[in-house]
């Protein structure tokens, strides 16, 4: 068999069927639908008659006009700026409450928004004009606020990580099951179409086995301002708690899901900021195929080197991005000077538009450098889709971009809650094993030897 022609087959079956006129609308309808169908309607019909927590019923679709799944936020803080513009351009989203201690995000949030606006998340999630939460406050809370929402049966997403123990993760599974909700972990690469669409590739096995993922990142995380409890590890602070969980899912979500065990090295390299600063990890996958995972948030390489000069935003990097950051981070007098800037680029502060926002002009989101190894062929990104490189040499195949990176994990939630079913994918089970890869990291630097895994889950 030709390998690249039915790959491309494949692929074409979605892009070839988008009229020019209206590139972006059809391309968010199929991705849509492609999110669902590919990574597991079949999981959620064979659930159908169940509830969530496993009880026997009928299924009871929401009807009616008012199909919006109407949304409260957990934190007003610096990825807000992101978040609030994605949610609000998605056509069946509305954020119609929020919650934050600092009163200058409510004041702002209730007269951009016209949302109810409370200091607290319990508060927030009594609401009945919410059906679910966005919980985006600091990774030492995200259990707390995730339990509290499933608690008052609201839907919830979790940004990375989902939290930070196992146990915790056992306990939001519990409650959201235990209330008929749905528990997402939220804010993955692998909801990018380019992600999912390798993922595809390599399930398809027009490839041949699946051989090895490296995927790598450069960047400055480290230097960027911080709050005190980001540099913290038992807050869920440095690079492997919020960064690992991008890289995790990413090789997860190509690889099949199932790791086996985990060998790594950790290093913490400026006793200025007392945390882990960059990890190389090799996972091992039930299958056989392997994977490394290098991230450096010291780095003074820009890893979009190797992306076509675009980051995680699909935004372009310009020149000398690192050395900004360094220079701005050696401006601080103080950790409270510096908590202060932090302040200042969150939702309502002085400079809240230095921090996230939507690109101008969005490619596709390069979380790092990933290449992707089957017997018959090796795929990377491009900015506008996947690289193919095969026995006929090297040839681009487009993947449309969608406006933001959680397009694909909303349209996922929403099928869900309006069909009122079980999520298909990136569920509280899903989280727990990344989290379980991420916890891995740090004990197998501490052991140093291997780490068998126990609780992963197929994709
Ligand atoms: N910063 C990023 O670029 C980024 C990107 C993706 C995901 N995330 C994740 O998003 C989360 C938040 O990151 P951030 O950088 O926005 O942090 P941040 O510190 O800027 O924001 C946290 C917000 O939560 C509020 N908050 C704290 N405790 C609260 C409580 N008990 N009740 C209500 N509100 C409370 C704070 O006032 C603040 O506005 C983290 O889990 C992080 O991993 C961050």
């Amino acid at each position: 068999m030709h390998v690249g022609s039915s790959i491309e087959e494949a692929v074409w079956v979605v892009v070839s069927s988008i009229p020019n006129d209206v590139p972006e609308i059809t391309a968010r309808f199929l991705s849509s639908r492609e999110a669902l169908a590919r990574v597991g309607a079949a999981k959620a019909t064979s659930s159908s008659s169940t509830t969530l927590s496993g009880i026997p019923r009928a299924w009871a679709p929401r009807q009616g006009m008012n199909m919006t799944i109407r949304f409260g936020i957990a934190g007003l803080g610096a990825v807000s700026n992101d978040v609030l513009p994605e949610l609000m351009a998605h056509p069946e989203v509305a954020i119609t409450a929020a919650a934050d201690l600092r009163p200058e995000a409510r004041e702002k949030f209730a007269r951009e928004f016209g949302g109810e606006a409370y200091a607290d998340v319990e508060a927030m999630c009594k609401s009945p004009k919410v059906d679910a939460v966005y919980v985006l406050t600091p990774n030492h809370l995200h259990a707390q606020h995730a339990t509290i929402a499933a608690e008052h049966g609201k839907d919830v997403v979790v940004t990375k990580p989902i939290a930070l123990t196992l146990e915790d993760c056992d306990a939001m599974i519990e409650a959201a099951q235990r209330n008929g909700v749905r528990l997402m972990a939220g804010t993955t690469p692998a909801f990018t179409p380019a992600i999912m669409q390798m993922a595809e590739l390599v399930r398809g096995g027009t490839l041949g086995r699946l051989l090895m993922i490296n995927t790598w990142w450069w960047n400055d995380w480290l230097y960027l301002p911080r709050m005190p409890e980001e540099l913290d590890a038992a807050k869920g602070g440095g690079v492997v708690f919020r960064q690992g969980p991008h890289q995790v899912d990413i090789v997860r979500a190509i690889g099949g899901g199932m790791v086996r065990c985990v060998r790594a090295t950790t290093s913490k390299a400026d006793p200025a900021r007392p945390v882990e600063g960059s990890y190389a990890a090799f996972l091992d996958f039930e299958g056989g195929a392997a994977a490394t995972l290098a991230f450096n948030g010291y780095a003074h390489f820009d890893s979009t080197e190797l992306t076509f000069g675009v980051d995680a935003r699909g935004a372009p990097r310009e020149t000398g991005h690192h050395v900004r950051t360094r220079t701005r981070f050696k401006s601080f007098d103080s950790p409270e000077e510096e908590a202060s800037y932090k302040d200042s680029v969150r939702y309502a502060g002085t400079r809240q538009g230095a921090w996230g926002g939507r690109p101008p002009q969005k490619r596709h989101e390069f979380y790092g450098l990933t290449l992707v190894s089957c017997e018959q062929g090796d795929i990377r990104q491009s900015p506008d889709g996947l690289l193919l490189y095969d026995g006929e040499g090297r040839r681009e195949i487009p993947v449309p971009v969608r406006g933001s990176e959680r397009d694909a994990e909303l349209d996922c939630l929403y099928e869900a809650w309006r069909n009122d079913r079980p999520l298909p994918a990136h569920d509280g089970r899903w989280g727990k094993a990344t989290l379980e890869v991420c916890l891995a990291i740090l004990e197998s630097t501490k052991l140093r030897q291997e780490v068998l895994l126990k609780y992963q889950v197929p994709s």
